[in-house]
């Protein structure tokens, strides 16, 4: 048996101020690189370990299916959607939204990312305090849409995000607490979380509605609503929100932390920023472009190092189809399974001085001593995120359109902590001061 650990807090009825990401970094270095979480008859095999991560994710992948607790955790909202769904009919989906994501078609997106970003900054004025967490969760919202819907969200941005964020939380709390027992005790919050999913379906629906109205666009949505089975049937109207949903939860949330860890670890680390200006200045003043990133590396070593430090998705979740053995322990058939990223990019034996921000790391000469399969923000396998090219030269467009324009410092008192909500985010979001560059 590994070694093991009791999660307390899953006997609570609320909520304990419980830092979930220390929890699991203690335990990491109290019981070794795979261990188990127990709670009544329920076992989370706990993975930090990149040779393991390997063997479950890439060698044997066909071993494993997602775990059954993600299903129960966000299964009401995504459905069997590409992030969920398993075996041939997952093959079938993943092939089909597969060309939205080639190179060729990302990089007639970012036209759209930086106009996007621009269209949101213009609000901001000269030394106020904004929560910058709202404002990357807006930007990256319209720009799932934009690009794969289609469809312009802007003035229903807030309320999504506020919606998601309801469902999230009470996802997340059943993900870390197995405790069914608890949703029928605490109807109050399973009602508001009800509410928030019969809304946003509503809202996912108008939008696959009104799109149906619409000539094929190219977009992925048309891609979805053009699709037909062998037998000429096209994906029903429960499967195209399922899509529609995951993409939308999958895609705009990851990137909207990616760069909120990226504007506050530039903001402590005064000389990375500098040498991100130093570089970003080549443009000009111009907006970038997405033929400009090549000439742009720094950037993606900061957006690297950020999500090393903070991976938006702490982790992967899944399950074994039978009774196996995994590094020298025995782990049953449909046993819980967590590869835990966060962790193994805070390990010294593979990020020297892990706590420390460094997007040198990055660089050509040093990111090939990172062992392969400790640094894994996007998974890895057959199931590795399927938007990871987008994400990277999205989150590097939208922080370089910003920075061109706006100096972040962080706003006096606030302190920052990573609160794990299914994606780490800072608590209780992201307060900036924003001041414009000179001459921007
Ligand atoms: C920084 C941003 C992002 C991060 C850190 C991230 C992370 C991940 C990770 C770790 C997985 C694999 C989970 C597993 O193996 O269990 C995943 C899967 C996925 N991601 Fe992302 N993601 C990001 C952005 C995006 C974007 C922009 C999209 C779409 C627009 C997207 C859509 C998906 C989908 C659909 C899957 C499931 C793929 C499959 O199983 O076939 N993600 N993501």
């Amino acid at each position: 048996m590994p070694g093991f650990t009791r999660i307390l807090t899953a006997l609570s009825p609320v909520r304990l101020p419980f830092d979930s990401l220390k929890y699991i970094v203690d335990n990491a270095a109290k019981y070794g690189p795979l261990y188990g979480i127990y709670f009544s008859d329920t076992v989370t095999y706990v993975v930090s370990d990149p040779k393991l991560a390997h063997e479950i994710l890439v060698e044997r992948h066909a071993e494993f299916h997602k775990a059954q607790m993600l299903r129960n955790a966000i299964g009401e909202l995504i459905g069997n959607g590409l992030l969920t769904s398993e075996g041939d009919f997952w093959r079938r989906q993943r092939k089909l939204a597969q060309p939205a994501f080639h190179f060729a078609r990302i990089a007639a997106y970012g036209e759209t990312m930086v106009r996007q970003t621009l269209d949101h900054i213009t609000d901001w004025e000269s030394g106020e305090t904004r929560d910058v967490a709202q404002d990357m969760l807006a930007i990256t919202l319209g720009i799932v849409n934009k690009t794969l819907f289609g469809i312009d969200v802007r003035d229903q941005a807030k309320r999504i995000g506020a919606l998601t964020y309801v469902i999230l939380e009470a996802a997340n709390d059943r993900l870390n607490s197995y405790a069914p027992v608890w949703e029928k005790l605490f109807r109050t919050r399973r009602r508001r979380e009800e509410a928030a999913l019969g809304e946003l379906f509503a809202i996912v629906d108008g939008i696959i509605t009104e799109h149906g109205k619409r000539a094929d666009s190219g977009d992925l949505l048309s891609m979805l609503l053009a699709a037909r089975d062998e037998e000429g049937n096209p994906m029903s109207a429960q499967q195209l929100r399922d899509e529609v949903m995951t993409l939308f939860v999958a895609g705009h949330e990851t990137t909207a932390n990616a760069l909120n860890w990226a504007l506050y670890l530039l903001s402590q680390n005064p000389e990375a920023e500098a040498k991100l200006m130093n570089e970003i200045a080549a443009l000009g003043g111009r907006p970038p472009a997405m033929a400009d990133l090549a000439r742009l590396p720094y950037s993606e070593m900061v957006i690297k190092e950020a999500i090393r430090l903070y991976p938006p998705a702490a982790g992967a979740t899944r399950e074994p189809l039978h009774d196996i053995e995994l590094g020298g322990y025995h782990i049953p058939k449909g046993g819980n399974i967590a590869i835990w990223t966060y962790t193994m990019h805070r390990n010294a034996a593979f990020f020297p001085d892990p706590l420390r921000f460094d997007p040198e790391r990055f660089s050509p000469a040093r990111e090939a001593d990172i062992p392969k399969h400790a640094y894994l923000p996007f998974g890895a396998g057959p199931r590795v995120c399927i938007g990871n090219t987008f994400a990277m030269m999205e989150a590097r467009l939208i922080l370089i359109t910003i920075l061109q324009r706006f100096r972040l410092t962080l706003a006096p008192k606030q302190t920052v902590q990573a609160e794990q909500l299914f994606t780490i985010r800072p608590k209780g979001g992201l307060k900036m001061i924003v001041r414009p560059r000179d001459g921007a």
